[in-house]
């Protein structure tokens, strides 16, 4: 199926809590495909584990956070890697997005999981850096989603505290920056700035070594891509953005 991911970056956000009901086969399938594809171009290792709910099952391993998940995405790695890191994040994201235009609910998970009873097929020197939660979920948040989505959004920050520039910005940045500002980070503490001068774009974080962050850097680099209309991005902190 082609998706056009920008569109679905509205539609996206965090879901919790996951119908006991198996995801459709052919909307399985789609995603395991893509999943393949972008695993292929990226060079990472993705996997989509279906039908096993030991790794967020009972309150202990998810605080409470989750429930009804059934499903994941394993993204691994190789520790101490920061260009892996941001990579998971940038072809992790492309796939949440894909998911969420298949109209399932997604959310990345870095802690709150039970990381022992992952099934990821992992060879020496590699684990798992993190997961994503797929899945079947009702149109509606629940009453708790709603509330842990209340509770993590008191902060979100606004469009300017997000991007740093001498001038005004040109509308394409300004595009770019609201996908930014939509895109998922852990706790949501949306570490990645931009710069932008001279028609020069560049991203950073204060952060790099804490992996989370390294995600979070990925995933604000696809999206502001997606908003601002396509171009390329150096990986790596303070990489450069290439308008197409
Ligand atoms: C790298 C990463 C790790 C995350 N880990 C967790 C987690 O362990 N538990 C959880 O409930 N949410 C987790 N989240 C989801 C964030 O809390 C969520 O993206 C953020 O609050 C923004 O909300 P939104 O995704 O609904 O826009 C994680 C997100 C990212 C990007």
């Amino acid at each position: 199926m082609d998706v056009n991911l920008k569109k679905v970056i509205d539609e996206r956000t965090s879901r919790r809590k996951y119908l006991k009901t198996e995801i459709e086969p052919s909307t399985a399938e789609a995603l395991q495909n893509y999943i393949q594809e972008i695993s292929g171009k990226s060079n990472l290792k993705m996997q989509l584990i279906l039908n096993d709910e030991t790794v967020f099952k009972g309150f202990r391993k998810s605080y409470g956070m989750f429930s009804g998940v059934r499903n994941y995405i394993t993204l691994v790695g190789k520790a101490n890697d920061d260009l892996q890191m941001e990579k998971l994040g940038y072809y992790g994201e492309q796939v949440v997005l894909y998911a969420t235009a298949l109209g399932l609910g997604t959310c990345w998970v870095g802690g709150t999981f039970d990381r022992t009873s992952c099934k990821a097929e992992l060879s020496a020197g590699e684990s798992v850096i993190c997961v994503i939660a797929v899945g079947n979920v009702k149109e509606r948040m629940s009453t708790k989603e709603e509330f842990i989505y209340t509770m993590i959004h008191r902060k979100a920050k606004e469009l300017e505290q997000l991007y740093i520039s001498d001038t005004p910005i040109p509308d394409w940045f300004r595009e770019g920056m609201e996908a930014v500002k939509k895109a998922p980070s852990a706790v949501n503490r949306q570490p990645v700035k931009l710069t932008y001068k001279e028609n020069e774009v560049t991203a950073f974080v204060e952060d790099i070594k804490n992996q989370g962050v390294a995600l979070d850097l990925g995933i604000a680099k696809l999206h502001f891509e997606l908003g601002a209309g396509g171009g390329v991005w150096d990986f790596g902190n303070f990489g450069k953005f290439v308008r197409k």
